[in-house]
């Protein structure tokens, strides 16, 4: 009997395990959306399923960064990094005043902007400072595109040429 009854306890925690699992599972896809490898430095995004006004989070380094695909409605920056035709601002997202993580307000794409709680530092959608104390626009992390994906930590000929035209600071 006892044995029966041990059977049964073990059953029911490995079916709990697998449920936890499961929404352990269902949690990681949604806080990353998009396919990533990290290694040693470089972190590689497939932008492949990226969507438009989309806003990614991804880890760099440790540092938070912001990928968004830009709607066709989005005025057209030299900031922005043209992967297969699409238009993407991909920022290192730490404010430039002091280093807060500013918020996306992606409610109107044409003027979609972000806005650093801190001390009200705002950046136009090619992540420019626009309003408060940030001193120059959010940074561009090194990148080199490779096919429909993006790897951060690599200095690619289009972010050379980024920095070469003073869009960028060198992080
Ligand atoms: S840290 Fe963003 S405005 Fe001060």
């Amino acid at each position: 009997m006892s044995n029966r009854r041990d059977f049964m306890g073990m059953a029911l925690g490995g079916f709990a395990a697998l449920g936890g699992l499961g929404a352990l599972y269902a949690a990681k896809r949604s806080w990353d959306p998009l396919p990533s490898v990290k290694s040693a430095g470089f972190t590689t995004i497939d932008l492949a399923s990226a969507k438009e006004n989309e806003l990614v989070v991804e880890k760099w380094r440790g540092k938070p960064i912001f990928i968004l695909k830009q709607p066709a409605s989005t005025p057209k920056s030299d900031r922005e990094i043209v992967i297969n035709g699409a238009r993407y601002l991909v920022q290192i997202a730490l404010c430039t005043h002091l280093g807060c993580i500013p918020a996306f307000d992606g409610k109107n794409p044409e003027k979609q902007r972000f806005k650093c709680a801190c001390h009200g530092g705002e950046y136009d959608s090619a992540g420019r400072q626009t309003f408060g104390p940030p001193p120059r626009p959010m940074d561009i992390p090194p990148f080199k595109i490779k096919g429909t994906s993006l790897v951060l930590g690599e200095e690619g000929p289009e972010y050379k040429k980024m920095l070469a035209d003073g869009l960028t600071t060198k992080v």
